[in-house]
Parts: structure tokens; sequence; C-alpha cells
């Protein structure tokens, strides 16, 4: 009987939400379109092609802190403003793609067998032979339901990941921070199954700082209010659990106290 109530109340929560803002349903991202990036403030004002960035490698391959703290880059698709020569010269993309690590980034005075190296980041609209096949590349990770159809929780609770939190000349050496307690997030909705918040679960991938002050505040439970309204235009959890993290229509993935 329970379980029937929970189902009633997840598809009203369902269709409010999935129409909520404009009205309008978006196409759900396929899995390897999820937690894709297309960077075009400067691109095609110089008559360039716009650059794709993939979560789903690099995220494999690094902590969400390293890159979002470390090396800078914005928790909003253009808002980091990154210029070529800023790649070149070993900042934001160019920390790693400089040619030694990675494959190199933006130059000037290319050669046109070099043209490849460009159209491997600049590729929008393009078949570009990639290195990684992202369903050769997920096939051993254990499956998720939604967003890129992989539990990445497990997948690096596992050991099949394990992304690296530090670059040398980039990172700056800290203590560890000692991880502070789960805590349940209530409801508030008769039937809608609490949410456990794991503080260690979550400092694998963001550390603190990703986190703490600017997507909460941090210092006392309860000082930050939001809501799941809140999460959908982006806000809150709602930063990373719908375009990154497994998204917010895998409700049960967060409401699991008392319910399956
Ligand atoms: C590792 C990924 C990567 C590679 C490889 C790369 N770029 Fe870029 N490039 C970027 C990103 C990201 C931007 C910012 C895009 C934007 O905002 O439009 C950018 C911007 C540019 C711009 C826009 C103008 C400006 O001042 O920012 C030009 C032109 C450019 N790159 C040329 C090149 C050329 C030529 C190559 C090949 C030698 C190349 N890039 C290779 C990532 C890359
Ligand atoms: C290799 C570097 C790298 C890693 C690792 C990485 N990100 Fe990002 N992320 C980026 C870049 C680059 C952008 C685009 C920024 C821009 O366009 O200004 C971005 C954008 C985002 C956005 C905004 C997306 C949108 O559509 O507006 C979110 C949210 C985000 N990242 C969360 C995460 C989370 C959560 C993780 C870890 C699971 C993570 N990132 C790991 C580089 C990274
Ligand atoms: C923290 C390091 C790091 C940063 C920052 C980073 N990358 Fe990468 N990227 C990698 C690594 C490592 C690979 C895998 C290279 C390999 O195995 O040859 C990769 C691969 C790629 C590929 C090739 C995928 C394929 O299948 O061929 C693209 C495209 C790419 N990155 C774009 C970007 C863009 C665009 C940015 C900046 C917005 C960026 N990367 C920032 C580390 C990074
Ligand atoms: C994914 C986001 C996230 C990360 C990463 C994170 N926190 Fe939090 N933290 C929260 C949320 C959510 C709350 C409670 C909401 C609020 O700020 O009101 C919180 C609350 C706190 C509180 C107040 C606890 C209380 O009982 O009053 C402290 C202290 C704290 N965090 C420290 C840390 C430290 C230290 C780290 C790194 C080891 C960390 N947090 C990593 C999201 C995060
Ligand atoms: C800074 C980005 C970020 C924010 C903000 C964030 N998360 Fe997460 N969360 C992640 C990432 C990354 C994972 C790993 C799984 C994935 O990527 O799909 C994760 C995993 C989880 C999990 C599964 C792990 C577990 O504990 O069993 C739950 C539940 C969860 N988040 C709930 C929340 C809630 C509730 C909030 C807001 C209070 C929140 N998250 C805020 C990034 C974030
Ligand atoms: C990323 C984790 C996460 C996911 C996924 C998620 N929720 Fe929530 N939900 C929360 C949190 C945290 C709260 C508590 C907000 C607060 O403290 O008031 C909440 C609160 C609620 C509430 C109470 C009223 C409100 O709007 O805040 C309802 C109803 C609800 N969720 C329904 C859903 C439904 C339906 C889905 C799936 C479509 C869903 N949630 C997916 C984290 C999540």
């Amino acid at each position: 009987m329970k379980k029937l109530f929970f189902l009633a109340v997840l598809l009203v929560g369902v269709f409010s939400f999935a129409f909520a803002g404009t009205g309008v349903k978006k196409r759900r991202p396929l899995p390897f379109e999820y937690g894709r990036v297309v960077i075009d403030n400067y691109s095609e004002e110089a008559d360039f092609i716009p650059v794709v960035f993939d979560h789903w490698l690099h995220r494999a391959k690094f902590t969400c802190r390293l890159c979002h703290v470390d090396i800078g880059f914005a928790m909003k698709a253009n808002e980091t403003r990154i210029r070529a020569v800023d790649n070149s010269n070993g900042y934001y993309c160019g920390s790693c793609h400089n040619g030694e690590a990675v494959f190199p980034s933006c130059r000037n005075d290319i050669s046109p067998k070099e043209f490849q190296i460009c159209i491997r980041c600049h590729s929008v609209g393009r078949r570009v032979d990639r290195k990684y096949d992202f369903r050769e590349f997920t096939k051993d990770l254990p499956k998720g339901r939604l967003g890129n159809g992989v539990d990445w929780e497990k997948a690096e609770q596992q050991g099949k990941i394990t992304p690296v939190d530090y670059i040398e000349g980039i990172s700056i050496k800290r203590d560890k921070f000692v991880d502070p307690k789960d805590f349940e997030l209530k409801s508030k909705v008769m039937g809608m199954p609490n949410i456990i918040f794991s503080h260690r679960k979550h400092t694998v991938w963001n550390g603190c700082e990703v986190c703490h002050p600017e997507i909460f505040v941090g210092i006392k439970k309860g000082m930050t209010k939001y809501s799941m309204a809140d999460f959908y235009e982006g806000r809150y959890c709602g930063v990373c659990h719908n375009s990154v993290a497994f998204p917010l229509l895998d409700c049960q993935r967060c409401h699991t106290e008392n319910v399956r």
C-alpha cells in the first residue's frame, strides 16, 4: 500500500517537474550526450568551429574538484570564457592538453596535418575519429538507470575508475579534511521518502570546495533553504544533478529511505 502511494506521488512529481519552467519538454540527452558541453564564446566569431567537451571521459579520469577548483572551470557552460591563448599558455584545457601529458590544444600557424588535432576539440558538426568510443569505454562499468547509463558511484567504489585529484604544478598540496557526518534531509511531503546526504561519498569527487561556500554555505545544516523547484533551475543539488551527476528524474536514488 505504502509502495503504491509512493508511486502515485512519484508520477505526479515526474509530470509536474518534467515540464517545470518552460512548459515544453526538452529532449532527454542520450547516454553519450549527457554531460556534454558545447563551448562557443569565441570560435564562431573567429570563423572557427565550436568546441565539444565531454564529461563522461574526463570525469572517469579526474575528479570534479581538480578541474572546477584547481584549474578553475566554471560550473556553468560557457561561463569560463576560455581563450585560445590561455590554452596555449597552459591554462584551462591546456593544463593537460599541452602536447606532453595529452595531445596539444590551440596554436597559430599550423600545418594541414595539425588541423586534425584542432578538430578533436573543435568538432561541432564534424565526424571526428575519436580515441575513446563511449560504448566500448563504459561497457564494463556498473550500469545506472539514467544520465550516462553508468553508476559512477559504484564504478569508483569498485575501483573500476580512479579519478586523479592532483596534478603537479597546478594543484596545491592540502591536508585532508575530515568528512562531516551523513545527514537526513526531510522531503516534507507525506509518502515521499527522505533523502540521506552523504558527505563522504560526495567528497571523493568534489572535495569540500566545489560545494562550500558557493553552492551551500555549509556552516550549519538548515541554513541554506531549497526545494525541488530550485534544483530544476540548476541551483543547490541541481547544480550537478541535472547535467553531470545522475539526473533529477532518478528520484529513487535520492529519495531512498523506506522505499523498495
Ligand atoms: C583540447 C581542446 C582544444 C584543441 C585541441 C584546440 N582547441 Fe582551440 N579552443 C579550445 C577551447 C575550449 C576554446 C574556447 C572556445 C570558445 O569559447 O569559442 C578554443 C578557442 C579557439 C579559438 C577562438 C579564438 C580565441 O581567441 O579564443 C581559435 C581560433 C582556436 N581555438 C584555434 C585552435 C586551433 C588552430 C587549434 C589546432 C592547432 C585548436 N584551437 C585546438 C579548445 C581546443
Ligand atoms: C577535465 C576537467 C573537468 C572535470 C574532471 C569535470 N568537469 Fe565539469 N566542466 C568542465 C568544463 C571545461 C566545463 C565547461 C565550462 C565552460 O564552458 O565555461 C564544465 C561544466 C560543468 C557544469 C556545467 C554544465 C552545464 O551544462 O552548464 C557542471 C554542472 C559540471 N561541470 C560539473 C562537474 C562534476 C559534478 C564533475 C565531476 C563528476 C565534473 N564537472 C568534472 C571541466 C571538467
Ligand atoms: C585535467 C586534465 C584535462 C583537462 C583540463 C582537459 N582534458 Fe581533455 N583529455 C584529458 C585526457 C587525459 C584525455 C585522454 C587522452 C588520451 O588518452 O589520449 C583527454 C581527451 C580529450 C579529448 C579526446 C577524446 C577522444 O576520444 O579522442 C577531447 C576532445 C578533449 N579531451 C577535450 C577537452 C577540452 C575541450 C578541454 C577543455 C575545455 C579539455 N579536454 C580539458 C585530460 C584533460
Ligand atoms: C556535494 C556538496 C557538498 C560537499 C562536496 C561537501 N558538503 Fe558540506 N554540506 C553540504 C550540504 C548540502 C550541507 C547542508 C546544507 C547547508 O549548508 O545548510 C552541508 C553542511 C556542512 C556543514 C554543517 C554541518 C552541520 O551539521 O551543521 C559542515 C561543517 C560542512 N558541510 C563541511 C564540509 C566539509 C569539511 C567538506 C569536505 C570534507 C564538505 N562539507 C563537503 C554539501 C556538501
Ligand atoms: C558539486 C556537485 C554536486 C552537488 C551540488 C550535489 N551532488 Fe550528489 N553527487 C554528485 C556526484 C558527482 C555524485 C556521484 C554519482 C554520479 O555522478 O552520478 C553524486 C552522488 C549522489 C548520490 C548517490 C550516492 C549516495 O549517497 O548513495 C546521492 C543520493 C546524491 N548525490 C544526492 C545529493 C543531494 C541530496 C544533493 C543536495 C543536497 C547533492 N547530491 C548535491 C555531485 C553533486
Ligand atoms: C539529487 C537528489 C534528488 C533527486 C534525484 C530527487 N529529489 Fe526530491 N528532494 C531532494 C531533496 C534534498 C529534497 C528536500 C528539500 C528540502 O530540504 O526541503 C527533496 C524534496 C522533494 C519533495 C518535497 C517538496 C519539494 O519540492 O521540495 C518532493 C515532492 C520531491 N522531492 C519529489 C521528487 C521527485 C518526484 C523526484 C523525481 C522526479 C525527485 N524528488 C528527485 C532531492 C532529490
